[in-house]
């Protein structure tokens, strides 16, 4: 592909605990995510799914390898360039929704670009304008126990994608939510990402899987084939 990656790992490793008790999360992982591009993460519990996204989404460091979002090596960048890149160019989906109780969904929204500097005011049309990106603009003044838990999760969204987030990383966005609801969830990441946007989902599903455009399977922190098979380490499933 011709585009410049929006997010790429290279080799990233990332070892939790020492000695006796370390636990090698992930592998030598290799894999890159261009502009237009849904890629589904699968693999069995414990495989190291969610610490690929906390690792791609600069929530959590690797011990080896590089990470890079829009061509900025997020451990080059330091704690505020990365805090930098989560409220501009990163929107992280949350499993568990973790919307802010005390804040209105508007208010969730608008938050991110808030403390990045956007006045009150823009901010909360662009906040407006996601939620009605995912259907929600008439739940704008709400607070997050107000609504459903799938209206939780499209404000969830609408704040992954407010502004110009280049990079949507969703850990089993559509854990809690029914399979219908489940299915309008992944139609709002496809829009996006076909709106240019690149996204990383973890999904236990093979359906949701369905909706990307690649799928990564891991298992014990390696890149495998849908055999099973490891795939060579520094090779991306697309090498
Ligand atoms: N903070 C931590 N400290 C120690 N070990 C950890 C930590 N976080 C994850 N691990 C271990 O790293 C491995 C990968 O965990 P991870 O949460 O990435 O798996 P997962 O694929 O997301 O699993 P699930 O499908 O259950 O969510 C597991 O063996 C897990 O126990
Ligand atoms: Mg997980």
């Amino acid at each position: 592909m011709s585009t410049n990656p929006v997010l790429q790992l290279d080799r990233v490793t990332r070892v939790h605990g020492t000695g006796e008790l370390a636990v090698h999360a992930l592998r030598e992982v290799s894999f890159e995510a261009h502009p237009g591009e849904l890629i589904a993460v699968m693999g069995p519990s414990g495989s190291g799914k969610s610490t690929l996204l906390t690792i791609a989404g600069g929530l959590d460091e690797p011990n080896a390898g590089r990470v890079l979002v829009e061509g900025a090596d997020l451990v080059a960048a330091g704690q505020s360039g990365r805090a930098k890149l989560r409220r501009t160019s990163i929107g992280y989906v949350f499993q568990d929704f973790n919307l802010i109780p005390a804040l209105t969904a508007a208010e969730n929204v608008s938050l991110p670009l808030e403390l990045d500097g956007t006045p009150a005011r823009a901010a909360r049309a662009a906040a407006v304008a996601a939620l009605e990106e995912v259907g929600v603009a008439d739940l704008a003044d709400r607070f997050p126990d107000e609504m459903s838990g799938g209206q939780q999760q499209r404000v969830a969204i609408a704040r992954a994608v407010v502004g110009e987030r280049r990079l949507i990383l969703a850990d089993e966005p559509t854990g809690a939510l029914d399979s219908v609801t489940g299915e309008e969830i992944l139609r709002l990441l496809r829009a996006r990402c076909d709106a240019g946007a690149a996204g990383v989902l973890v999904t236990h599903e093979p359906r949701h899987a369905g909706w990307a455009d690649r799928v990564v399977y891991l298992r014990d922190g390696l890149v495998v084939d849908e055999s099973g098979a490891a795939l060579a380490a520094g090779e991306g499933v697309n090498a």
